[in-house]
């Protein structure tokens, strides 16, 4: 039985079945350097496990046993679109755009048997694939995941499995949170002690780090090859202990604080009133931006409990004005709501749904990332040990997938809605392993949520397929939570 997470928009199977060879080609009609980037991947997938040797070929039509890839003309499929048909000769990928191929096969890896995500060669199995149609299209332009590697660094190695990850389950937008009071992630070459010591630790004393300007350009090309945008969040006025304690004339009275190891929030502001400090945030954004092929800046925003309203309002709108000057659209978390939002500001709803409906009456498109349901620092069970419990409650797997963004933030109409973000917070995690157990299953329920049609899923049919899934993930090493409301297989 195929079972494909997320779900497919419209799927129609039959009882046939192809089956991969060893002959087996990946073919493409014509030329495009894009088309062969995603047929490359593809063979790349298939290949460890089948032990096939899988050539990526340009020739008019496939032959029997082949897998052919297509960018046509498709009215309604989008630039992430795609049509998967397989019948016993051939399997056939067509999309209108490249991410729509790339999605495809992503598709068509859930096809085969689990055995298939093994990094080590399966002598004696068939690789089938049940045949059928498939036409698929996601619900919101916006599905993404946060990685908080403030409160613990994590190296490019990390992100860049989660990265393949994501791509996995059609996940489009990774956003990392490059800064917070216990770290700074990334170097600034015109302020350069903010990383050297504002990076230096982390959360309870562990060791910190830093991405480089060639380490966060190498993530960001890797994850556009995957069809991913990252979104950079440098957050401020508060979240800024790091910057503080890097230089002192960001501070109101002139002197640094020592770097911040607890978890205490809204601690901490940059100096308002100081000229120096937007010319901090101007060649900070300006760096960033430089790096960011991207059309966006996350400014954070959020739990600004140390400065006043006004001082709130006044910081906000002109750094607003410095992301626009630097060619980003600005995104906040919700709070940034309570001021005067530009056209094209993105608000992302977190807790507060009155100051999130303010941003929405103001045109901002949001962001639906509501703690007790997306965010993954939360723990699942009082059985879990991993991670915190600051929501009052618990985030099952069922939790995590029985809502919906079109409901679920009063004031907020659907069509204010641009899509779903899952967000790691990390003051607890710090091993590629704690971070697998948070992320996994949860994002597998919020990317059927953000791509899946609202009718076409529910909580019986999504753990079973689930169950199934799970042996994909065990095949691939990932440490994911073995929730007792699923039946793994
Ligand atoms: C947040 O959780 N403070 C955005």
């Amino acid at each position: 039985m195929t079972s494909i997470l997320p779900i497919p928009a419209l799927a129609q199977f039959t009882a046939q079945t192809f089956t991969l060879r060893p002959d087996s080609k990946i073919v493409m009609t014509g030329d495009s350097a894009e088309v062969f980037w995603v047929a490359s991947f593809l063979a790349a997938r298939l290949r460890p496990a089948t032990g096939f040797e899988l050539p990526v070929r340009m020739q008019s039509r496939p032959e029997s046993g082949d897998v052919l890839l297509e960018v046509a003309e498709a009215p309604g499929l989008g630039e992430e679109g795609y049509e998967l048909s397989a019948t016993p000769e051939t399997v056939t990928l067509r999309a209108a755009g490249n991410a729509g191929l790339f999605y495809a096969a992503q598709t068509l890896r859930q096809m085969f048997p689990p055995e298939i995500e093994s990094g080590l060669e399966q002598p004696g199995l068939a690789w089938t694939v049940q045949c059928g149609q498939i036409r698929d299209v996601p619900r919101y332009a916006w599905r993404g995941m946060m990685l908080d590697v403030g409160r613990h660094f994590f190296p490019p190695s990390t992100v860049k499995r989660l990265i393949d990850l994501l791509a996995y389950h059609k996940i489009n937008v990774l956003h990392l949170h490059l800064s917070d009071d216990q770290g700074w992630r990334i170097m600034i070459e015109s302020w350069p002690w903010l990383a050297l010591h504002g990076g230096s630790t982390a959360t309870n004393g562990d060791p910190g780090g830093f991405y480089t300007q060639d380490d966060y350009r190498d993530i960001v090309a890797y994850a556009s090859q995957r069809y991913i945008t990252v979104v950079p969040e440098i957050d401020m006025p508060g979240h800024t202990n790091a910057a503080l304690a890097s230089y002192e004339e960001l501070n109101e009275n002139g002197v640094a604080p020592n770097l911040y190891t607890g978890i205490r929030v809204g601690f901490s502001s940059l100096a308002v009133h100081k000229e120096i400090t937007y010319q901090f945030v101007d060649d900070v954004v300006r760096e960033i931006a430089a790096l960011t092929p991207g059309s966006y800046f996350h400014i954070g925003g959020d739990e600004t409990l140390s400065t006043t309203e006004e001082d709130y309002k006044y910081f906000i709108e002109r750094v607003q004005a410095i992301v626009a000057r630097h060619g980003k659209r600005m995104i906040g978390w919700e709070e940034v709501g309570k001021t005067r939002l530009e056209p094209g500001a993105l608000v992302q709803h977190w807790w507060n749904k009155e100051v999130t409906a303010r941003a929405a009456t103001q045109g901002a498109k949001i962001i639906a990332s509501p703690a007790g349901r997306t965010y993954l620092d939360i723990k699942y069970h009082d059985h879990t040990t991993l991670g915190q419990n600051w929501t009052g409650a618990f985030t099952e797997v069922r939790d995590s997938y029985e809502w919906d963004p079109s409901d679920s933030i009063e004031g907020v109409p659907d069509e204010s809605i641009l899509g779903i973000e899952a967000a790691l917070w990390t003051e607890t995690i710090f091993t590629e392993g704690n971070l697998e157990f948070m992320v996994f299953p949860r994002l597998c329920g919020c990317a059927e949520i953000g791509w899946s049609p609202r009718e076409g899923r529910d909580w019986e049919s999504y753990r079973q397929r689930l169950a199934s899934h799970g042996k994909r993930l065990a095949k691939m090493g990932v440490q994911f939570y073995r929730s007792e409301q699923v039946d793994w297989d």
